[in-house]
């Protein structure tokens, strides 16, 4: 099948670059032509395990290119995606629709023959229906269906999200459309990927409904980790606990500083907003973006309360500040909040983060960045844990308690355990579990 991909960001990216790998033809369609220069260079403009080696094969083999020309790209395509950002609207947390639009309606005068639209965005329910409109509108002439097929892909785990999908929606009214959406993830029935066909809007908010579900179950073992601190209870027991039981399941349950990214705080709050429109309010979506924003003003309290109670003139180290490991995506990362909270306080702030720097050096002023985990010890007051990369996940404990002027531990995603803390000579405090003194 020949595919073109239109908007080569995360999902535009990943996505075009795997369809390549299923053996169709794709071009992927970028309006920055300095990114599309970048791209047919084989260099990777993000940071995601295993797409750089993805795409080298795919383009050598000739199946994945790389343009401006939209108008080419969509002329000989089966299938269309758009793939462009839908931002949260200043303001108001609506999704901001205009790029979406904007590609649809190019899209519209490109059309020839044949061709499938899908919409790969997260877009609030009604919007595939509105494309399909404004195509229509555009080019009556045109013969087109369209098709929602949100994506579940996780930053960090991508790739392996889109070749092992725990499912593959796809919301379309035309069973053409839906035929050659089949075609298109058939090397998945070796796998026997389940294939859920819906309605567009049941597509649209099936994506919506699967990232707050998920956002609320994050909230939910915060609020329970805090509940485990003040009666003496230890939130990875509970977590378990509860996990163990099908209904609830394991994952999605490791309590932290608060859910970020470029997802979860967006599509949360564009949820709240349609269903209130909608008159159907999501209470507890509304609550879940309320108590995530807390969390992370909470957690630079809870460092200042390890700290003695105040971090003025204090050393604070900090390793890392993604919003989550194998990215160096900052979007609404904890740390954007909690380290200028420590600045404001009179802190002297070092950190270091195996991807995060640059963006962290631009939307961080006033934080020192150091080269490696041990660097941020150095003379430190407090250490704290904020991102759980694999490689601060052995960290010589015993090495970073005699480097540190105080030897205090904050680890904010409880990756270590309070007796080895206490063994090493650290002051240990982590989330939902009771803090531990140098034994
Ligand atoms: C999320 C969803 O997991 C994907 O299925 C979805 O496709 C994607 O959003 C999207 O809408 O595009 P992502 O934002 O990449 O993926 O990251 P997650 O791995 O889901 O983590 C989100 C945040 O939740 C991170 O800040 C992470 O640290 C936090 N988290 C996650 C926890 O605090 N606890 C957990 O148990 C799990």
């Amino acid at each position: 099948m020949r595919v073109a991909m239109i908007g080569t960001g995360y999902v535009g990216l990943v996505t075009g670059v795997c369809f390549s790998d299923f053996g169709h033809e794709v071009t992927c369609v970028d309006i920055d032509a300095d990114k599309v220069a970048m791209l047919n260079r084989g260099e990777v403009p993000i940071f995601e395990p295993g797409l750089d080696a993805l795409m080298a094969t795919n383009t050598e083999a000739g199946r994945l290119h790389f343009t401006t020309d939209l108008t080419s790209a969509v002329k000989n395509a089966d299938a269309v995606f758009i793939g462009v950002g839908t931002p949260s609207r200043r303001g108001d947390g609506y999704a901001d629709l205009q790029f979406v639009y904007g590609a649809a309606e190019q899209i519209a005068d490109a059309l020839d023959g044949y061709t499938v639209v899908v919409l790969k965005s997260t877009v609030p329910v009604g919007t595939n229906r509105e494309v399909l409109r404004r195509i229509k509108a555009r080019r009556p002439d045109a013969e087109c269906d369209v098709a929602s097929n949100p994506e579940f892909l996780r930053e960090g785990a991508a790739i392996e999200d889109f070749m092992r999908p725990d499912r593959v929606v796809v919301g379309s009214e035309s069973d053409r459309a839906r035929e050659v959406m089949r075609e298109l993830y058939r090397p998945l029935s070796l796998r026997e990927t389940p294939i859920v066909n819906t309605t567009l809007e049941s597509a649209e908010l099936i994506k919506y409904a699967a990232n707050a579900f998920l956002a609320i179950k994050i909230g939910f073992i915060n609020e329970v980790a805090d509940l485990c601190e003040n009666v003496g209870a230890d939130v990875q027991d509970v977590a378990k606990g509860i996990g163990l039981d099908g209904r609830i399941g394991s994952k999605f349950l490791h309590p932290g500083p608060g859910y970020g990214g470029s997802c979860f705080p967006k599509d949360t709050l564009a949820l709240a907003r349609t269903a209130e429109e909608a008159g159907a309010p999501t209470r507890l979506v509304e609550a879940v973006v309320q108590i995530n924003d807390a969390r992370k003003r909470k957690m630079a309290t809870k460092i200042v309360d390890a700290c003695g109670g105040s971090v003025s003139g204090k050393r604070i180290g900090v390793l890392g500040v993604t919003f989550k490991p194998n990215t160096d995506d900052m979007r609404d990362s904890p740390s954007l909040v909690i380290l200028p909270r420590l600045l404001d306080l009179g802190a002297e702030v070092t950190a270091y983060d195996p991807q995060g720097r640059r963006e962290g050096e631009e939307m961080m002023p006033g934080v020192k960045w150091a080269d490696g985990p041990y660097d941020v010890c150095q003379e430190a007051d407090a250490l704290v844990l904020l991102t759980e990369w694999n490689e601060f996940r052995a960290l010589d404990l015993r090495r970073i308690a005699d480097m540190m002027r105080t030897s205090v531990l904050v680890d904010l995603r409880n990756v270590y355990r309070p007796h080895e803390a206490a063994r090493a000579g650290l002051a240990y405090t982590s989330i939902g579990r009771k803090p531990s003194a140098p034994s």
